[in-house]
């Protein structure tokens, strides 16, 4: 994705985000690239996500620019919630999905925006298309365990009470998604109107 901008001679910004430091055969390809003054590299575990601090161009939008982003649902969700938030109109905004999402299984209906129940308070949360649960639940106060938020280092599955998971990350086994009885609230959503969480 940037070597072609860079081949052209195309001004551009590169923000790498991973879980952690310890992905290192493709941040040395990138530390040695013909683009690697224009690189950064954030890691999660090290306080270093989109949450905590979005990249300065993201929250900059100027009409000769675009975002392109490319990963985990969970981290495309909130790359495109801050950039959205800070004004960027949808057509500076372009997805690319690392993999197909999981076509839900024959017969199996996916709520667009399901509603999320906490079981100690009774409150229920609606989770608009555009936001995840995990972004629903801390915007309400209600304290979850977050790290990678990409699906990818299995920080933050929660306990599912009632309803059926729409499973998203990429940690859970077929034996743990089968069990529905957790959910990785950075990136899943439900196959029900609505989930009674354990929280
Ligand atoms: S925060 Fe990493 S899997 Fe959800």
């Amino acid at each position: 994705m940037a070597e072609a901008p860079a081949a052209r001679g195309a001004s551009f910004v590169l923000h790498h985000h991973t879980s952690g430091a310890a992905e290192a055969p493709p941040l040395e390809r990138l530390r040695t690239s013909a683009f690697a003054e224009r690189t950064v590299i954030h890691h999660s575990d090290q306080g270093d996500s989109v949450r905590a601090e979005p990249p300065t161009e993201l929250l900059v939008p100027e009409a000769d620019t675009a975002v392109h982003v490319c990963g985990p649902d969970g981290f495309m969700t909130r790359v495109v919630t801050e950039a959205t938030a800070a004004g960027r109109p949808p057509g500076q905004l372009h997805t690319e999905r690392l993999a197909p999402a999981a076509p839900p299984a024959a017969g199996d209906e996916v709520a667009t925006e399901p509603t999320v129940r906490i079981a100690s308070t009774g409150i229920g949360h609606p989770v608009p298309a555009d936001r995840t649960i995990a972004d629903v639940l801390t915007a309400q106060g209600v304290e979850v365990e977050l790290s990678c938020e990409q699906g990818i280092r299995g920080a933050c599955p929660t306990p599912v009470l009632d309803g059926e998971p729409d499973h998203r990350d990429e940690v859970r086994t077929p034996d743990e998604r089968a069990a529905g009885d957790r959910i990785t609230i950075c990136c899943s959503r439900a196959r029900t109107p609505e989930l009674l969480l354990g929280l």
